[in-house]
């Protein structure tokens, strides 16, 4: 099959044939139609937490796909083949023309979305999921401050907490105010103008942080007593957390079949909706990584575009077609 692999930390992507892969008997065989750029796959590749974040070289990168189940393994009774799937996946290996997945992390792909649609919603929509609900307790009535709004995350995040019946407040650049309202933001702060803890004059249940930095180490001056800091990006200072008398937790996603089945049914009934910023050919991988190294200071070794004017650009994720 036709593959992109990195053969060294921080080397090139290459495009040529590797074996096909088997299956074991509890593993499903899925032909993949589209894959998605995740600022995993460049952290990964560049090597610089490859203690906490090692792959096995030469590695197949892609954290999320869509495509049709090929072939089931003995023990697998939930799909057939021709089940059109989507899902996330933790080690990599979806961009290339078949991946071997356990059932657990698949869901069946929302009929109303499009593959390259469907290869964009695993991974953000899930972070967001677990983001808010599973490490964020959030409830109907709270409010949440969600940092990084207008991100692949950050969409999902507006959108589900919206919908779960949380007031939004978000912070992004000043062209994404009309883009939140649209979605479920209430209220949206321009984090180029204004400093959020001086403008918000309530204090709220949850931050979600999909920024960090010196942005995390302020969101302990918005939360209640008792809230919850969930953070995307970085761990939270415990010592900070006991002493506003919240808790802070760094999230890392662990993708779930039966979450990514109950997100596929908000996008059928259409009460969330996915954003392809771009997709690609497989072989353009390269390419695709550098429009995402942009947003990404140092790594890869590709230069970052740096700070500057907010530019109008496209929402959501970079997709790649497979077949
Ligand atoms: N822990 C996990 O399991 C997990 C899973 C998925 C993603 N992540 C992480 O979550 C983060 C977000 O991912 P993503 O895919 O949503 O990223 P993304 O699509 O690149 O979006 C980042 C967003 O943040 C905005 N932004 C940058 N600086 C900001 C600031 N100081 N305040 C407010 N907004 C700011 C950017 O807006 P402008 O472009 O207008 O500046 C952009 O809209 C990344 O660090 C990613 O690695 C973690």
């Amino acid at each position: 099959m036709k593959a992109v692999r990195l053969l060294e930390y921080g080397g090139q992507l290459v495009f040529n044939d590797v074996p096909t892969p088997t299956i074991a008997r509890d593993e499903i065989l899925v032909k993949i139609k589209s894959t998605a750029v995740n600022h995993l796959d460049l952290v990964k590749a560049s090597g610089t937490a490859r203690q906490i974040l090692p792959i096995d070289l030469p590695w197949i990168p892609g954290h999320e796909f869509s495509g049709v189940v090929e072939q089931i393994g003995s023990d697998v009774a939930a799909y057939a083949p021709g089940d059109a799937v989507f899902a996330a996946n933790e080690t990599g290996g979806a961009y290339a023309e078949y991946l071997a997945v356990k059932p657990a992390a698949i869901a069946r792909k929302p009929s109303n979305l499009s593959f390259e649609e469907a290869a964009s919603v695993p991974v953000a929509s899930q972070t967001a999921w677990q983001g808010l609900f599973t490490h964020g307790h959030l409830k109907k009535g709270q409010t949440i401050l969600i940092l990084g709004g207008a991100g692949a995350v950050g969409a999902y995040a507006v959108q589900l907490a919206s919908h779960g019946g949380a007031t939004v407040i978000a912070t992004a650049s000043g062209d994404d105010e009309a883009y939140l309202n649209s979605i479920g933001a209430s209220r949206v702060i321009d984090y180029r103008k204004a400093q959020f803890e001086k403008v918000l004059r309530e204090k709220v249940d949850v931050v979600f942080d999909l920024v960090g930095g010196d942005t995390q180490k302020r969101s302990f001056l918005v939360l209640k007593e008792g809230g919850h800091l969930v953070s995307a990006t970085q761990p939270v200072s415990q010592d900070e957390a006991a002493m506003h008398r919240v808790s802070g937790v760094m999230m890392r996603l662990a993708p779930s079949g039966d979450v990514l089945g109950r997100i596929g049914r908000l996008l059928e009934e259409g009460t969330i909706r996915p954003d392809v910023a771009t997709a690609y050919a497989l072989q353009d991988a390269a390419q695709a990584w550098k429009d995402i190294a942009a947003k990404l200071p140092g790594v890869h070794g590709m230069s970052p575009s740096g700070p500057g004017a907010a530019r109008r650009k496209p929402h959501g994720k970079i997709v790649l077609r497979v077949a």
